[in-house]
């Protein structure tokens, strides 16, 4: 049996980044968002044993380095389970590029391989593999709207937000998130553990802020609990090591902005960068513009925890 699996994109709304700790992780904060665009995954088990990876894209990696492999290794161990594990991986997302692709990937292989096994894992399971493999996968298990704490693997749902539209500008050049890190660290030193309780105070006011949670009747999506998040001045730290070195990031920032954006973004460590609109048809206004000044610039929308979880699994035949 083929499992076919959308794996999601996310995008952060704001990250802070903490001190580094003795297991060499840095802890942080931030509100991960799943948005529309995404890779798509196929997945089946036939005779024989091992696994196997596929992907058109030669930035992907093919071998047990790529975290679908580690994942898809770990589900059938845990499972049990016998079979050739073959994952076909069609690339759209870009590569190093900040809105967790491979870790989407990961996620969804081990949606479609529980499915193609027949076999469903506890939650807890599915969490423990994904923290495993890395900081970012957890959140994927989740959907919409995630706090995430820890290294990034620690996830809360949050109040589901409404759908809102994005234009995310996708560069050419990847950023590597350890070299982030790592420049970090150079720069900062002491003020890390302050970063912390500054997000922690933003995020207390908007939770407790009246206009969190769904929207009411009638009121405009420009005043949604989205953008009330944002509009309480959350920045994403990887900003300041990112821009210095790849300026022409920081001068898409501004173009989305100047294009209309309520709040643009570095997403993760980048390289790409994202807007909020507070309609389709701005943010459609804004992609025009943007590609006209040579821009990879695409419309896409947020995806709610239903949403997500309603169109991640595609087809099983
Ligand atoms: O967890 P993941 O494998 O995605 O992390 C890749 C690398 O990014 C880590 O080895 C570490 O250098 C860095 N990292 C970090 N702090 C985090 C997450 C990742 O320093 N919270």
């Amino acid at each position: 049996m083929t499992v076919t699996a959308r794996s999601f994109a996310k995008i952060n709304l704001g990250l802070y980044i903490g001190p580094l700790r003795p297991d060499g992780y840095h802890d942080l904060r931030t509100v991960y968002q799943t948005i529309a665009l995404h890779d798509v995954l196929r997945v089946s088990v036939g005779k024989g044993s091992g696994i196997e990876i596929y992907c058109a894209d030669p930035r992907v990696p093919c071998d047990e380095s790529n975290t679908c492999y580690r994942v898809a290794e770990q589900v059938m161990d845990v499972l049990r389970a016998k079979g050739k594990v073959t994952i076909e991986i069609e690339k759209r997302l870009p590569v190093q590029g900040g809105l967790g692709a491979a870790s989407s990937n990961a996620v969804a292989t081990l949606i479609a391989l529980e499915r193609a096994l027949k076999k469903p894992l506890s939650q807890p399971a599915r969490l423990r593999i994904a923290a495993e493999v890395g900081s970012d996968l957890p959140m994927f298990l989740v959907g919409g709207t995630v706090l995430g704490v820890g290294r990034g693997e620690e996830v809360y749902p949050l109040p589901n937000l409404p759908a809102t539209p994005v234009v995310a500008v996708t560069p050419d050049a990847g950023v590597s998130t350890p070299k982030a890190f790592a420049d970090w660290d150079q720069l900062t030193h002491s003020e890390a553990s302050d970063r912390l309780m500054e997000v922690g105070r933003v995020l207390s006011a908007w939770l407790g802020s009246p206009n969190t949670g769904a929207p009411a009747r009638g009121r405009s999506r420009a005043g949604s609990p989205l953008l009330d998040l944002v509009r309480t001045g959350i920045e994403n730290d990887f900003e300041k090591v990112v821009f210095p070195q790849y300026p022409d990031l920081r001068d898409i920032k501004g173009a989305l902005e100047r294009a209309g954006a309520l709040y643009a973004s570095l997403s993760g460590s980048g390289s790409t960068l994202y807007g909020l609109f507070s309609t389709r048809a701005a943010a459609a206004r804004a992609v025009g513009r943007l590609q006209k000044q040579g821009l990879r610039a695409v419309a896409t929308v947020t995806l709610t925890r239903q949403q997500y979880w309603k169109k991640s699994l595609v087809a099983s035949r």
